[in-house]
């Protein structure tokens, strides 16, 4: 079955053009001016017509404190779907002993048949013990191209700087991409004993007892390591001006290092944390959210290509779940529920009040990451042969978040009532119509795992 979805403007993160785009079966066949065809017509007039977002950073159904997060594959791409995502490369993590096949099963099990979009998975190493280490090439024969260590939540998910390294030397060998939450794991937790025994319980000291300079001490340490390990690297979620300033040093002196930002970092602040009645237990997530002054720094860092990409760190948790943390700052589920809301936000506030050019947010929200994630030229661009994963996005469409619109399985919306000028009207992911004008129109399992091909930073 073919479709062409007319009348649009294309937008590349290499260039915009007015063509209409035409799709065989899940792929598109072509850009460009095509009369007398016989396929199913969407009309794209007075639209953007977008390459499927890709977010490399979410957590379904993800184990912490005791809890999952509250978003499956099922409702989390739903959401995804509706924010103009057609991608996601979730985190699977190493929860069970004896190297990482198990941990990945666990993983492929939860998502098969039940996402609208396709998927894919790093591998989170939690203890990198030598049986890890040889295992890692065997996700490399399933298709999982890039690895995760944590320098922070010591004896939960936390590596030791020796374990990294080790993680760093084998990926080189092996091309594939590190990522990393860095944060100072141990100094954190002297900070976190210190305010708790001093009865400081609420939901801004998760935010005071992880201070930037944590981060940024972190930051300096990997990029450092994998330096000598000549390895690249990718940091995860950055949320501060001296993070990322370590990161442009890195890439100053010839480092092969790569950074995100996530949407909460630019349009929320540390003062979120402080909201009464525990409201502010919404906003912990680590790092935690920060003082705004940083925010300009970071959309600059987007805009001049020091930081390659902007995901949502997707990691929903309930009021209730929430309230596990009630009298107790470090129990509450760190994590924000923002899939749905990363690709609106970025037009609306990146485009529409000019700060990034339209071709700008495409890179740093689908292109950018298919070619760090090994999923390019299959995704992340509209042309001849990739994948038919688009959005049509309508500039005039206004939306309001809320939990009225939101697909997402948490009972607040951190942007509730916040109003757009436009948002996507429909999402395509491999030619077939996922969301259509408020609606989800596939049933679960329409989404597929994708493999990802190797790292090599000649291709960024
Ligand atoms: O608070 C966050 N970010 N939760 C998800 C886990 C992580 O550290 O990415
Ligand atoms: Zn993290
Ligand atoms: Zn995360």
């Amino acid at each position: 079955m073919r479709k062409i979805i007319r009348g649009g403007t294309v937008v590349n993160a290499a260039g915009t053009s007015q063509a209409d785009v035409l799709i065989d079966g899940g792929t598109i066949a072509g850009v460009g001016a095509f009369e007398n065809v016989d396929a199913e017509a969407i009309d794209a007039t007075g639209c953007f017509v977008l390459p499927g977002a890709i977010d490399n950073h979410t957590h379904m159904s993800m184990p912490f404190g005791g809890t999952h997060s509250s978003d499956d594959y099922d409702t989390g791409t739903q959401a995804a779907a509706a924010g103009g995502t057609t991608c996601i490369v979730d985190f699977a993590l190493q929860v069970h002993p004896g190297g990482l096949r198990s941990s990945l099963e666990e993983w492929m099990g939860r998502a098969e048949g039940a996402a609208h979009v396709d998927y894919g998975f790093h591998m989170a190493i939690t203890n990198a013990d030598k049986e890890t280490i040889a295992d890692m090439r065997s996700m490399v024969d399933e298709g999982i191209t890039s690895f995760k260590v944590f320098m922070a939540y010591p004896n939960v998910l936390m590596v030791t700087d020796d374990q990294f390294l080790a993680v760093l030397e084998h990926s080189r060998e092996l091309e594939t991409l590190v990522m990393v939450h860095c944060e100072n794991g141990f100094a954190i937790q002297h900070l976190v004993n210190t305010a708790l025994a001093n009865g400081q319980t609420d939901p801004i000291h998760h935010a005071l007892t992880r201070p930037e300079t944590m981060e940024a001490e972190a930051t300096g340490r990997a990029v450092r390591l994998a330096e000598f390990a000549g390895a690249p690297v990718f940091v995860v979620h950055v949320s501060c001006r001296d993070a990322a300033e370590e990161i442009i040093r890195a890439r100053s002196r010839g480092v092969a290092a790569y950074g995100e930002t996530c949407i909460q970092y630019l349009f929320n602040s540390i003062d979120d944390l402080r909201r009464p009645d525990f409201v502010g237990a919404r906003y912990v997530c680590s790092p935690p959210l920060r003082d705004a002054s940083n925010q300009p720094f970071l959309w600059d860092a987007l805009r001049f290509d020091h930081l390659q990409s902007i995901s949502t760190d997707h990691c929903p948790f309930t009021d209730e779940q929430k309230r596990l943390g009630l009298g107790d700052f470090s129990k509450i589920p760190n994590g924000l529920a923002a899939i749905q809301h990363r690709l609106p936000m970025m037009w609306e506030h990146g485009v529409r009040e000019g700060r990034l050019s339209m071709n700008r947010v495409v890179e740093i929200t689908s292109t950018a990451i298919a070619k760090m994630f090994g999923l390019h030229p299959q995704k992340g661009v509209i042309e001849a042969g990739a994948d038919a994963d688009i959005v049509v996005f309508d500039p005039n469409r206004r939306h309001v978040f809320g939990v009225e619109t939101s697909f997402m399985n948490v009972d607040y919306d951190i942007y509730e009532g916040q109003e757009l000028h436009g948002s996507p009207r429909m999402t395509l992911s491999r030619g077939t119509v996922v969301f259509d004008d408020g609606k989800i129109v596939t049933k679960p399992g329409h989404g597929r795992f994708v493999r990802r091909s190797t790292f090599s930073p000649r291709d960024i």
